[in-house]
């Protein structure tokens, strides 16, 4: 079960964290994998891991939020049966303390890059007969969380974007899902600590682990797996849903 034997695999921001663990894994169960990065020194670490382990991996330099970069990148790896739109950026502020350069930042990141990706990718998988496209979205899209503005707001776009595609290209064979994680300890957390919390680090990262009733943060291979899952024949049913992995985030903290 679960095998991606010779499927080419896109998956934005495959050089950290999340991305890194869905390339990884996509690569050991066969599946020939793309990683688009803005991080080209992430990235190409990535494919040095996979090949090393015998996988097949290939990297590509691109800004996903520049759309004739994504354009260019997708035409130079050509066949593609699954698009993973992982990539995105953090962001602390409320609406009163979020400026115009923030705000657009995480958009054309988190929102206009996923576009992007899309707009570049249906066309050949609808050539190819169909296809899987993953969306990383986040719990930030169905509840409210303190201090995250711009980028719930880019997440609940993801999740809507994700009911749009997946209703658009349902007879052209292509399932569209999206998943939620909680906190997941990866450097995207520990880079938003580190830059809004300087010395307060430990007290932070406690409590966001906490703030699962789980006890702590998922793990980077824990969100791959259902990635793989999402991906995979066996998901051949499951398209236009939003999947919560989150150690009880959304529904047990009460
Ligand atoms: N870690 C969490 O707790 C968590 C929770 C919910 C959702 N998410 C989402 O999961 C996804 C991955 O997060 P992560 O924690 O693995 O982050 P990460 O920072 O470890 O990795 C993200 C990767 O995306 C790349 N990237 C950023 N901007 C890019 C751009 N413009 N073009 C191409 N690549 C770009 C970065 O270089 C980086 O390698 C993000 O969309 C994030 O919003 C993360």
């Amino acid at each position: 079960m679960f095998k991606l034997t010779n499927k080419s695999v896109i998956i934005t921001g495959g050089g950290s964290g999340i991305g890194k663990a869905m390339a990884v894994l996509f690569a050991q169960q066969g599946a020939e994998v793309h990683i688009i990065e803005l991080n080209d020194q992430a990235a190409a670490d990535t494919v040095s891991e996979i090949t090393a382990a015998g996988g097949k991996a290939t990297s590509y330099a691109c800004d996903v939020s520049n759309q004739q970069q994504v354009i260019d990148t997708f035409a130079k790896v050509g066949k593609i049966d699954i698009l993973i739109n992982n990539a995105g950026i953090a962001h602390i502020g409320k609406a009163d303390t979020t400026s115009t350069e923030d705000f657009e930042r995480v958009f054309n990141v988190n929102v206009k890059g996923a576009y992007n990706c899309l707009y570049a990718a249906i066309p050949a998988l609808k050539a190819n007969g169909g296809g899987i496209i993953l969306n990383t979205a986040s719990i930030a899209a169905s509840v409210g969380i303190t201090d995250r503005f711009a980028y719930s707001m880019s997440k609940g776009a993801i999740h809507a974007m994700t009911l749009s595609v997946a209703r658009d290209y349902i007879n052209d064979n292509i399932r569209c899902n999206c998943i939620s994680p909680a906190r997941v300890h990866t450097p995207f957390v520990d880079g938003f600590i580190a830059k809004n919390y300087a010395g307060r680090e430990e007290e932070i990262f406690e409590k966001l682990s906490k703030s699962q009733p789980i006890g702590r943060m998922g793990k980077p291979e824990e969100v791959a797996a259902l990635a793989l899952y999402l991906c995979s024949d066996e998901a051949g049913f499951i398209t236009g849903t939003d999947y919560p992995i989150d150690g009880g985030f959304i529904t047990l903290n009460n």
